[in-house]
Protein backbone atom coordinates (compact mmCIF):
# COMPACT_ATOMS: atom_id res chain seq x y z
CA UNK A 1 0.00 0.00 0.00
CA UNK A 2 1.22 3.22 -0.64
CA UNK A 3 2.46 5.54 2.29
CA UNK A 4 -0.16 7.87 3.18
CA UNK A 5 1.97 11.33 2.14
CA UNK A 6 1.67 9.37 -1.14
CA UNK A 7 -1.56 8.99 -1.76
CA UNK A 8 -2.50 12.80 -3.20
CA UNK A 9 0.14 12.43 -5.82
CA UNK A 10 1.47 8.86 -7.58
CA UNK A 11 5.44 8.28 -7.84
CA UNK A 12 4.93 5.62 -10.70
CA UNK A 13 6.88 2.96 -7.70
CA UNK A 14 3.77 1.29 -6.93
CA UNK A 15 4.99 -1.85 -9.06
CA UNK A 16 7.51 -3.88 -7.36
CA UNK A 17 11.30 -3.78 -6.97
CA UNK A 18 12.67 -6.97 -7.92
CA UNK A 19 16.31 -5.51 -9.46
CA UNK A 20 18.69 -3.25 -10.24
CA UNK A 21 21.83 -3.43 -12.62
CA UNK A 22 24.25 -1.73 -14.69
CA UNK A 23 24.34 -3.20 -17.79
CA UNK A 24 27.90 -2.95 -19.93
CA UNK A 25 27.82 0.74 -18.92
CA UNK A 26 30.11 3.02 -19.80
CA UNK A 27 30.64 6.70 -19.50
CA UNK A 28 32.35 9.70 -19.91
CA UNK A 29 32.47 13.35 -18.96
CA UNK A 30 32.38 15.45 -22.06
CA UNK A 31 33.24 14.79 -25.80
CA UNK A 32 36.08 14.55 -28.09
CA UNK A 33 39.80 15.24 -26.53
CA UNK A 34 38.13 17.06 -23.70
CA UNK A 35 36.58 13.43 -22.58
CA UNK A 36 37.04 12.47 -19.26
CA UNK A 37 36.62 8.63 -19.64
CA UNK A 38 34.56 7.25 -15.69
CA UNK A 39 33.34 4.08 -16.57
CA UNK A 40 33.91 1.46 -18.54
CA UNK A 41 31.86 -1.81 -19.40
CA UNK A 42 30.63 -1.91 -15.81
CA UNK A 43 27.83 -4.41 -15.51
CA UNK A 44 27.03 -5.24 -11.91
CA UNK A 45 23.55 -6.99 -10.77
CA UNK A 46 21.84 -5.86 -7.67
CA UNK A 47 18.48 -8.30 -5.89
CA UNK A 48 15.95 -6.65 -4.35
CA UNK A 49 16.62 -7.02 -0.13
CA UNK A 50 21.19 -7.57 -1.01
CA UNK A 51 22.85 -5.26 0.45
CA UNK A 52 26.06 -4.41 -1.63
CA UNK A 53 29.47 -2.30 -0.74
CA UNK A 54 31.41 -0.58 -3.55
CA UNK A 55 34.83 0.35 -2.59
CA UNK A 56 37.62 1.81 -4.95
CA UNK A 57 40.40 4.46 -4.71
CA UNK A 58 39.28 8.10 -4.96
CA UNK A 59 38.53 9.84 -7.73
CA UNK A 60 37.78 5.96 -9.91
CA UNK A 61 34.06 7.05 -10.77
CA UNK A 62 31.93 5.78 -7.64
CA UNK A 63 29.68 8.61 -7.31
CA UNK A 64 29.23 8.97 -10.98
CA UNK A 65 27.89 5.40 -10.66
CA UNK A 66 25.41 6.59 -8.71
CA UNK A 67 24.39 9.93 -10.19
CA UNK A 68 23.64 7.20 -13.43
CA UNK A 69 21.96 5.18 -11.37
CA UNK A 70 19.39 7.92 -10.20
CA UNK A 71 19.24 8.95 -13.49
CA UNK A 72 20.26 12.37 -12.45
CA UNK A 73 22.79 12.63 -15.08
CA UNK A 74 21.53 10.74 -18.25
CA UNK A 75 23.96 7.77 -19.90
CA UNK A 76 23.36 5.30 -22.59
CA UNK A 77 20.45 4.01 -23.40
CA UNK A 78 20.27 0.15 -21.63
CA UNK A 79 23.06 1.13 -19.35
CA UNK A 80 20.72 0.89 -16.29
CA UNK A 81 17.83 -1.42 -15.86
CA UNK A 82 15.48 -1.65 -13.11
CA UNK A 83 13.52 -5.00 -12.87
CA UNK A 84 15.23 -6.27 -16.22
CA UNK A 85 13.97 -3.09 -18.52
CA UNK A 86 16.29 0.07 -19.60
CA UNK A 87 16.32 3.31 -17.41
CA UNK A 88 14.45 6.51 -19.00
CA UNK A 89 15.09 9.71 -17.21
CA UNK A 90 15.08 9.91 -13.64
CA UNK A 91 14.96 6.25 -11.34
CA UNK A 92 11.76 6.19 -9.10
CA UNK A 93 12.85 3.09 -7.05
CA UNK A 94 16.18 5.21 -5.81
CA UNK A 95 16.82 7.42 -3.17
CA UNK A 96 20.17 8.88 -3.38
CA UNK A 97 22.39 10.46 -0.43
CA UNK A 98 24.43 12.26 -1.43
CA UNK A 99 28.48 12.20 -0.41
CA UNK A 100 27.86 15.69 1.13
CA UNK A 101 25.30 15.77 3.85
CA UNK A 102 23.01 18.55 1.93
CA UNK A 103 21.18 19.70 4.94
CA UNK A 104 19.43 23.15 4.76
CA UNK A 105 20.34 25.18 7.60
CA UNK A 106 17.49 27.40 7.47
CA UNK A 107 15.02 24.10 8.27
CA UNK A 108 14.80 22.59 11.46
CA UNK A 109 15.73 18.68 12.32
CA UNK A 110 12.22 17.87 10.71
CA UNK A 111 12.00 20.16 7.92
CA UNK A 112 14.87 18.14 6.80
CA UNK A 113 13.97 15.33 7.00
CA UNK A 114 10.98 15.35 5.25
CA UNK A 115 12.51 17.34 2.26
CA UNK A 116 13.17 14.04 0.23
CA UNK A 117 9.27 13.73 0.51
CA UNK A 118 8.94 17.21 -0.56
CA UNK A 119 11.12 17.08 -3.63
CA UNK A 120 8.69 13.56 -5.01
CA UNK A 121 6.06 15.95 -4.62
CA UNK A 122 4.60 15.76 -1.15
CA UNK A 123 3.62 19.36 0.21
CA UNK A 124 5.16 19.95 3.27
CA UNK A 125 2.26 18.84 5.81
CA UNK A 126 2.20 15.52 4.23
CA UNK A 127 5.59 15.17 3.89
CA UNK A 128 6.02 15.36 7.52
CA UNK A 129 3.24 12.96 8.70
CA UNK A 130 4.51 10.11 10.50
CA UNK A 131 8.25 11.38 10.88
CA UNK A 132 8.11 13.48 14.23
CA UNK A 133 6.88 10.08 15.76
CA UNK A 134 9.74 8.24 13.89
CA UNK A 135 13.09 10.37 14.87
CA UNK A 136 13.74 8.48 17.80
CA UNK A 137 14.53 5.62 15.84
CA UNK A 138 17.23 7.57 14.53
CA UNK A 139 18.42 9.00 17.62
CA UNK A 140 16.80 11.90 16.95
CA UNK A 141 14.21 12.19 19.56
CA UNK A 142 13.34 15.79 20.52
CA UNK A 143 15.25 17.67 18.25
CA UNK A 144 12.82 18.31 15.55
CA UNK A 145 13.11 21.84 16.22
CA UNK A 146 16.91 22.11 16.26
CA UNK A 147 18.94 23.13 13.36
CA UNK A 148 21.65 21.38 11.58
CA UNK A 149 24.29 23.59 13.18
CA UNK A 150 23.53 22.82 16.52
CA UNK A 151 24.12 18.88 15.91
CA UNK A 152 27.12 16.99 16.19
CA UNK A 153 28.62 15.20 12.94
CA UNK A 154 26.33 11.74 13.56
CA UNK A 155 23.75 13.39 14.32
CA UNK A 156 23.66 15.24 11.12
CA UNK A 157 24.83 11.98 9.20
CA UNK A 158 21.29 10.68 10.94
CA UNK A 159 19.22 13.42 9.69
CA UNK A 160 20.54 12.65 6.09
CA UNK A 161 20.31 9.04 6.59
CA UNK A 162 16.55 9.67 7.93
CA UNK A 163 15.44 11.33 5.05
CA UNK A 164 16.59 8.88 2.58
CA UNK A 165 14.68 6.34 4.67
CA UNK A 166 11.60 8.35 4.76
CA UNK A 167 11.21 8.45 0.37
CA UNK A 168 10.13 5.22 0.95
CA UNK A 169 12.16 4.07 -2.14
CA UNK A 170 13.33 0.74 -2.33
CA UNK A 171 17.02 1.62 -3.23
CA UNK A 172 19.12 3.10 -0.99
CA UNK A 173 22.24 4.86 -2.69
CA UNK A 174 24.21 5.69 -0.16
CA UNK A 175 27.74 7.13 -1.04
CA UNK A 176 30.34 7.77 1.87
CA UNK A 177 28.39 8.85 4.15
CA UNK A 178 29.85 8.25 6.99
CA UNK A 179 33.26 9.25 5.33
CA UNK A 180 33.55 12.81 7.26
CA UNK A 181 32.70 11.41 10.79
CA UNK A 182 35.43 10.62 13.49
CA UNK A 183 36.51 6.66 14.10
CA UNK A 184 34.29 6.02 17.01
CA UNK A 185 31.10 7.85 15.69
CA UNK A 186 31.80 6.46 12.28
CA UNK A 187 31.63 2.87 13.90
CA UNK A 188 28.48 3.69 15.95
CA UNK A 189 26.87 4.84 12.49
CA UNK A 190 27.55 1.53 11.14
CA UNK A 191 26.21 -0.32 13.85
CA UNK A 192 22.99 1.62 13.32
CA UNK A 193 22.99 1.16 10.17
CA UNK A 194 23.19 -2.41 10.68
CA UNK A 195 20.63 -2.71 13.30
CA UNK A 196 18.26 -1.07 10.77
CA UNK A 197 19.27 -3.09 8.13
CA UNK A 198 18.20 -6.20 10.16
CA UNK A 199 15.19 -5.18 10.49
CA UNK A 200 13.92 -3.82 7.17
CA UNK A 201 15.80 -5.59 4.57
CA UNK A 202 15.83 -2.23 2.29
CA UNK A 203 18.00 -2.60 -0.62
CA UNK A 204 21.44 -1.00 -0.41
CA UNK A 205 24.09 0.12 -2.48
CA UNK A 206 26.45 2.10 -0.58
CA UNK A 207 29.81 3.24 -1.66
CA UNK A 208 33.11 3.71 0.95
CA UNK A 209 36.66 4.00 0.45
CA UNK A 210 37.05 2.14 3.33
CA UNK A 211 38.05 -1.56 3.34
CA UNK A 212 36.60 -2.36 6.80
CA UNK A 213 33.62 -0.57 6.62
CA UNK A 214 32.77 -2.26 3.23
CA UNK A 215 33.01 -5.87 4.77
CA UNK A 216 31.37 -4.88 8.26
CA UNK A 217 28.05 -3.92 6.12
CA UNK A 218 28.03 -5.71 2.66
CA UNK A 219 26.88 -9.22 1.43
CA UNK A 220 29.16 -8.16 -1.49
CA UNK A 221 31.87 -6.20 -1.70
CA UNK A 222 32.84 -4.78 -5.36
CA UNK A 223 36.31 -3.59 -5.67
CA UNK A 224 37.16 -0.83 -8.40
CA UNK A 225 40.11 -0.08 -10.29
CA UNK A 226 41.07 2.93 -10.67
CA UNK A 227 39.60 5.24 -13.43
CA UNK A 228 37.89 4.55 -15.63
CA UNK A 229 35.76 2.24 -13.31
CA UNK A 230 35.99 -0.87 -13.36
CA UNK A 231 35.04 -4.27 -11.44
CA UNK A 232 38.63 -5.63 -10.47
CA UNK A 233 37.20 -7.91 -8.26
CA UNK A 234 33.62 -8.72 -6.05
CA UNK A 235 34.34 -10.67 -3.14
CA UNK A 236 30.85 -13.18 -1.29
CA UNK A 237 31.20 -11.40 2.11
CA UNK A 238 29.46 -14.48 3.43
CA UNK A 239 30.12 -13.30 7.18
CA UNK A 240 26.87 -14.19 9.60
CA UNK A 241 24.41 -11.61 10.38
CA UNK A 242 23.90 -9.96 12.82
CA UNK A 243 27.20 -8.20 12.56
CA UNK A 244 29.58 -7.16 15.14
CA UNK A 245 32.26 -5.17 14.51
CA UNK A 246 34.45 -6.01 17.42
CA UNK A 247 33.99 -9.55 16.72
CA UNK A 248 34.36 -9.93 13.05
CA UNK A 249 37.70 -7.73 12.80
CA UNK A 250 39.71 -10.63 14.51
CA UNK A 251 37.67 -13.23 12.45
CA UNK A 252 40.31 -14.96 10.55
CA UNK A 253 37.57 -15.29 6.93
CA UNK A 254 37.61 -11.42 7.90
CA UNK A 255 41.06 -10.91 8.35
CA UNK A 256 42.00 -12.44 5.11
CA UNK A 257 39.18 -10.43 2.94
CA UNK A 258 40.07 -7.61 4.39
CA UNK A 259 44.43 -8.77 3.28
CA UNK A 260 42.81 -9.37 -0.52
CA UNK A 261 41.16 -5.91 -0.49
CA UNK A 262 43.83 -3.85 0.51
CA UNK A 263 46.26 -6.01 -1.86
CA UNK A 264 44.08 -5.31 -4.58
CA UNK A 265 43.62 -1.72 -3.57
CA UNK A 266 47.33 -0.78 -2.58
CA UNK A 267 49.20 -3.51 -3.76
CA UNK A 268 48.48 -2.47 -7.42
CA UNK A 269 50.70 -0.31 -8.78
CA UNK A 270 48.30 1.46 -10.89
CA UNK A 271 46.42 1.84 -7.81
CA UNK A 272 48.33 3.44 -5.81
CA UNK A 273 49.86 5.86 -8.42
CA UNK A 274 46.18 7.39 -8.41
CA UNK A 275 45.86 7.55 -5.07
CA UNK A 276 49.21 9.82 -4.94
CA UNK A 277 48.20 12.12 -8.14
CA UNK A 278 44.77 12.93 -5.81
CA UNK A 279 46.17 12.73 -2.71
N1 LIG B 1 31.10 16.99 -14.12
C1 LIG B 1 32.32 16.50 -14.37
N2 LIG B 1 33.01 16.85 -15.49
C2 LIG B 1 34.23 16.34 -15.76
N3 LIG B 1 34.87 15.45 -14.98
C3 LIG B 1 34.23 15.04 -13.87
C4 LIG B 1 32.94 15.54 -13.49
N4 LIG B 1 32.57 14.96 -12.32
C5 LIG B 1 33.60 14.15 -11.98
N5 LIG B 1 34.59 14.19 -12.89
C6 LIG B 1 35.83 13.42 -12.89
O1 LIG B 1 35.48 12.04 -13.01
C7 LIG B 1 36.27 11.24 -12.18
C8 LIG B 1 35.41 10.42 -11.27
O2 LIG B 1 34.71 11.26 -10.36
P1 LIG B 1 33.80 10.64 -9.22
O3 LIG B 1 32.78 9.76 -9.83
O4 LIG B 1 33.31 11.78 -8.38
O5 LIG B 1 34.86 9.75 -8.40
P2 LIG B 1 34.83 9.14 -6.92
O6 LIG B 1 33.44 9.31 -6.39
O7 LIG B 1 35.25 7.72 -7.08
O8 LIG B 1 35.83 9.91 -6.12
C9 LIG B 1 37.20 12.18 -11.43
O9 LIG B 1 38.44 12.16 -12.10
C10 LIG B 1 36.55 13.53 -11.55
O10 LIG B 1 37.50 14.55 -11.54
MG1 LIG C 1 32.73 10.27 -4.72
Amino acid sequence: MAAPWRRARSTGTEAEFRSFAFDHLSFAYGEGEDAVETVRDFSLEVKAGEFVTIVGPSGCGKSTLFNVASGLTPAMPGGVRVNGEPLTGVNPYTAYMFQRDALLDWRDVLGNVSLGREFLGASKKEAEAGLRESLAEFGLEGFDKRRPYELSGGMRQRVALMRTYATDRPVLLLDEPFGALDALTRLRMQEFLLRRWDDDHRTVIFITHDVDEALLLGDRVIVLTPRPARICEEIEVGLERPRNAEALMVSPDYISMRARIMHLLHGNPAVAAREELVA
